[in-house]
């Protein structure tokens, strides 16, 4: 059995005896059984086990997570991974990150504790889900921390000034075509909020991160992970809208999975 798999046994484990049952309840059996027959339902529906025992683990730190909110990933704890890097670079100033498509968080909000003493860094989370932004108000709070949270549809133009200058943009967007529906699975498909999936066309969302870096017009860093079947459409997004020092970067697994690209405004005379 891997770690990973130890931790998951433990989150489960713990959320039965320390955070479901009171002591009081666990002396009645019928209950208990009852309770526990309705969860073992839930994973016979395919349910995601991260929904019923409401956490994930995420770069070594719980989160809330229930069905208002993708569950976070392996891989996008690598591309947290990368932001850290580009951080522990840069000079003690002060750094504007805001993350697009936040769901429950946990890119942010990681990315605010890990860096808590390095860098002076305000950070703020988007997304169009209300419900995916009470999700972020729970963890921001288990956490200890105060992001700005802002609730908009990033692919309407006519916000983005509502959005403050961002040094750095992250984000894990929704980048899924419906053409591969065929060949998710299950658990996903059915429980999954296909808001934070789906992309109608799969680079939609890079088109907009790219537009708005040239719109708020600063110096701006760009951190996304993307679908390695359109890596190279994504890879033309960003060069097509005045980004330079474009990077495909490969996750664990050896796909390519992540883009990071400077905007860099222009000298106006
Ligand atoms: C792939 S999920 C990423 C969630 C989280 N950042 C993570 O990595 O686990 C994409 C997120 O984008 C949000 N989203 C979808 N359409 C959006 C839009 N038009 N504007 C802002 N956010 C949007 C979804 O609600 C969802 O939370």
């Amino acid at each position: 059995m891997s770690i990973y798999d130890e931790r998951e046994v433990s989150n489960i484990l713990k959320y039965y005896f320390t955070d479901k049952f009171t002591k009081a309840q666990l002396n009645d059996d019928e209950y208990v059984a009852l309770e526990i027959t309705k969860d073992i339902q839930r994973f016979k529906n395919h349910e995601p086990y991260q929904y019923i025992v409401e956490k994930a683990f995420f770069y070594n730190r719980l989160f809330y997570v229930d069905r208002r909110v993708l569950i976070p990933r392996p891989e996008t704890e690598e591309l947290v991974s990368l932001v850290l890097d580009h951080l522990e670079r840069q000079s003690p100033e002060k750094i504007n990150l805001l993350d697009i498509g936040s769901g429950s968080g946990c890119i942010g909000l990681t990315i605010a504790l890990e860096s808590q003493n390095q860098s002076n860094i305000s950070v703020a989370l988007l997304d169009l889900s209300e419900e995916a932004l009470q999700v972020v108000q729970t963890n921001s709070k288990m956490h200890n921390l105060t992001p700005l949270i802002l609730q908009m549809d990033f692919l309407d133009q006519r916000q983005w000034d509502n959005i403050p200058k961002s040094d750095i943009i992250v984000s894990n967007p929704p980048y899924i075509d419906h053409s591969e529906k065929n060949s998710m699975e299950a658990n996903v498909l059915e429980h999954e909020p296909s808001i934070a999936l789906f992309a109608d066309p799969p680079i939609l969302f890079y088109e907009a991160i790219a537009r708005f870096a040239a719109y708020q017009n600063v110096r701006s860093k760009i951190f996304c992970e993307c679908n390695p079947i359109y890596i190279k459409e994504t890879f033309k997004v960003f060069e097509e809208n005045g980004c330079k020092e474009i990077e495909i970067r490969k996750d664990l697994q050896g796909k390519d999975r992540f883009i990071c690209a400077t905007y860099t405004p222009e000298l106006t005379l």
